[in-house]
């Protein structure tokens, strides 16, 4: 009974195996080819569903954090007068934070993923307090369309997890701040208190871990506390905090892979 069915099996292995191969081609072609752009879509379209409790939850902490915007006076005479700013939001996919900003203020965003757009355009109508200056699609390594030493305000939220390297980003960071200029920061960091969480982390944040593609390219094991606080581009005062935000129970307290966070204010 046995030596007929494994006699069988035999040659119907090789009838699979060219099939095999063609589906790991096409999935290979697929991710050389557009594994980005699928990405980019995926996670623009999925954003709200998996992140809109985590907004909800840390609103009133974040608008803490940004309170002391209004205090900071814009470096253009024009805008001073007016009581405005000159905001530069990198990576701001839907658009989360346009509340927390005083009202008058100048927004131009950096975002890599065009597929924010749209959403993030419809969330600015209800926020015509701030004016849109431009939505430009690059990377915050390189904002080659923002002149130097041009901007009020720089913001990050949950960006620097996902930029190429924290370090191109300071640096490009600092260079469009104008002396005195203020870089807001508010970020997801590595686990500092539970080890089987950094463990996880650091599995979730390989490259050909799944979570890679469905948070694309989000790195949960980034030291970015760590980062700024070296200083390597040469703020003249850095005030930071980490800190958990809130957890609840059952589904969302897969959030604790999430919760360790940094929020600071770093001056130019
Ligand atoms: C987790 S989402 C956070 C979105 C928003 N800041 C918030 O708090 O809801 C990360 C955002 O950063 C953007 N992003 C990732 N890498 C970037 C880069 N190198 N330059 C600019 N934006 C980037 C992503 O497209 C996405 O919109």
């Amino acid at each position: 009974m046995f030596d007929s069915a494994s006699k069988l099996s035999y040659p119907l292995i090789w009838t699979w195996i060219p099939h095999i191969l063609l589906g790991f081609g096409i999935i290979f072609l697929i991710r050389k080819w557009a594994g980005n752009y699928l990405r980019q879509l995926f996670f623009a379209s999925t954003y709200n569903k998996m992140l809109g409790t985590y907004h909800v939850t840390c609103r009133e902490l974040k608008r803490q954090h940004f309170d002391s915007m209004k205090n900071q006076p814009s470096t253009d005479p024009v805008l001073r007068k007016k009581g405005a700013l000159r905001i530069l939001e990198i990576g701001p996919g839907p658009g989360y934070n346009f509340e927390f900003y005083p009202p008058n203020s100048e927004l131009t965003v950096v975002e890599v993923n065009p597929f924010f757009e749209d959403q993030f355009f419809k969330k600015q109508a209800d926020h015509p307090h701030i004016k849109m200056d431009r939505f430009v699609v690059g990377s915050a390594e390189d904002m080659k369309d923002v002149p130097d030493n041009s901007i009020d305000i720089v913001v990050s939220t949950m960006v620097l997890c996902s930029v190429g390297t924290v370090e191109g980003a300071l640096k490009e960071i600092h260079r469009v701040l104008a002396p005195g200029g203020k870089y807001y920061y508010w970020e997801h960091i590595l686990e500092g208190e539970y080890w089987w969480v950094r463990m996880i982390q650091h599995i979730a944040s390989h490259r050909l871990c799944p979570y890679q593609f469905v948070f694309a390219g989000c790195k949960l094991n980034r030291k970015s506390d760590e980062i700024i606080k070296r200083n390597r581009v040469g703020f003249s005062h850095i005030d930071q905090q980490r800190f958990r935000t809130p957890q609840k129970g059952g589904f969302q307290a897969i959030l604790i892979f999430h919760s360790s966070h940094l929020k600071g204010i770093a001056t130019k």
